[in-house]
């Protein structure tokens, strides 16, 4: 689907009143340099437009047709010497399908004469404190001129944000082909770093080794931040540090994805840095994977998309039971959530331009939403036993180990997009030993 064909779905769904959408602001990072800019994952799907201090405006005409105004940093020879080429006003409307395009500085002296005719605005507030304060000036402007017809005092305000991912939640056939790329890639590199990482090595070793494999296939950045977190570092959830020195008794776990045309992977293994698990390892290895192909027979559509976490929990429950960390029947122990302590995430989440993509997971009543063909998501349970939980047999202290795959819901089932690399305990002892 073209960008100007989802914008013409969304604003079918939002119905008459005017759309403005604001890129992401840029972030300093210190001085004058930047944190590097990824544009807000909303324009770049109703628009692909990649460039801070720019603004989309679109509205309605009929069902087929609307019209589009993209506002943009203008072409600059002083400024593009320093800082790199700008689209401008020319590109917007050759490149990204406006149908008018001006300057941002303009924005704001234009948005009275738009929003005149219009009763309804759809925006999201609350993202920038500057940005609401000019749009309420702007209402008390209208409001101002307008008073001879007591109009109200601003037109009414509606987050066009859910309605935005209803459309991203299903992804068409450009998306997918992005997802299955960027999990290709991944997986590639995932199979890389299990074959060079080694003993002594430091955590951000592995990181280059991998990332270096992301970028020469042809990912020019990460979805998210790469988690290498060997031992202990294993148990917390999002560690991005990186800078641990591996031993041959590590568990290394490894969770990261590239991303390849604003769509990202999102894929997890964890491996011995030795070659082998020990029998502790392999015992909790053994549990999750359980758990995890438990979870994967659970995602068909029309299934809810609670049901993958559910048999998730059931399986390690069932596995805490058997390592000796927890004592019961395993129904009273779902039942109390005893698992929470070692398996404290949910089992998966949807899965698109963002990592952890937009898209509801309950409906209006509070029931989990079923899952439909296109849908995209993960599947990744976890254990994470802290070096220093008394609570837990001494030898599983210092364990934790998520296994991360990546699905796409299809019209029979799922697919699995990340299985090129391996998570079977055979095949992942020979890929660490076949980089020796
Ligand atoms: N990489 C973050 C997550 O797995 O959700
Ligand atoms: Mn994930
Ligand atoms: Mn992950």
């Amino acid at each position: 689907m073209s960008h100007s064909d989802r914008l013409q779905k969304l604003l079918n769904k939002l119905g008459d009143g005017l759309l403005l959408l604001p890129a992401t602001k840029e972030s300093l990072r210190n001085g004058d340099v930047h944190h590097e800019y990824r544009a807000s994952s909303d324009l770049l799907y109703l628009s692909g437009f990649p460039q801070p201090e720019a603004l989309l405006v679109a509205w309605r005409l009929s069902n087929k047709t609307h019209r589009c105004l993209l506002f943009v940093q203008p072409s600059n020879r002083e400024r593009e010497i320093w800082e790199g080429r700008r689209i401008g006003v020319r590109g917007a409307v050759r490149d990204y399908g406006a149908d008018e395009a001006y300057p941002i500085t303009e924005f704001w002296q234009r948005l009275p004469d738009l929003l005149a005719a219009q009763t309804r605005l759809f925006c999201t507030l609350g993202c920038d404190e500057d940005f609401d304060q000019r749009l309420f000036r702007v209402f008390r402007s209208l409001a101002q001129r307008n008073r001879r017809r007591a109009p109200a005092a601003h037109p009414e305000l509606i987050d066009p944000k859910p309605a935005i991912a209803e459309l991203r939640i299903i992804k068409d056939a450009a998306e997918i082909a992005a997802l299955e790329s960027a999990a290709r890639i991944s997986a590639a590199a995932h199979l890389h770093a299990m074959q060079v990482a080694k003993p002594g090595m430091n955590e951000y070793q592995v990181q280059a080794a991998l990332e270096e494999r992301f970028r020469s296939q042809g990912s020019v950045r990460n979805g998210y931040p790469s988690i290498v977190a060997s031992g202990n570092n294993a148990c917390i959830l999002h560690y991005t540090e990186n800078r641990r020195k591996m031993s041959a008794k590590d568990l290394l776990l490894l969770d990261a994805g590239a991303e390849v045309d604003h769509y990202t992977a999102d894929i997890t293994r964890t491996w011995p840095v030795g070659g082998q698990f020990s029998p502790a390892q392999r015992a909790v290895y053994r549990v999750v994977l359980a758990a995890q192909k438990a979870a994967l027979r659970m995602v068909q559509p029309g299934k809810p998309c609670n049901a993958p976490h559910r048999s998730a929990q059931r399986v390690i429950t069932k596995g805490l039971v058997e390592l000796g960390v927890l004592k019961g029947k395993p129904q009273a122990l779902m039942a109390s959530h005893a698992y929470k302590p070692w398996f404290m995430h949910g089992t998966s989440h949807w899965l698109g331009m963002d990592v952890h993509d937009v898209g509801a997971y309950e409906d209006e009543r509070g029931r989990p939403v079923n899952f439909r063909p296109g849908m995209a998501l993960t599947i990744e349970p976890g254990l994470y036993f802290d070096a220093r939980d008394q609570a837990v047999p001494k030898e599983l202290r210092g364990i934790g180990v998520r296994i991360e795959d990546d699905l796409l819901v299809t019209r029979t089932g799922h697919r699995v997009l990340s299985s090129d690399v391996p998570k079977e305990i055979r095949e992942v002892e020979a890929a660490c030993l076949s980089g020796s």
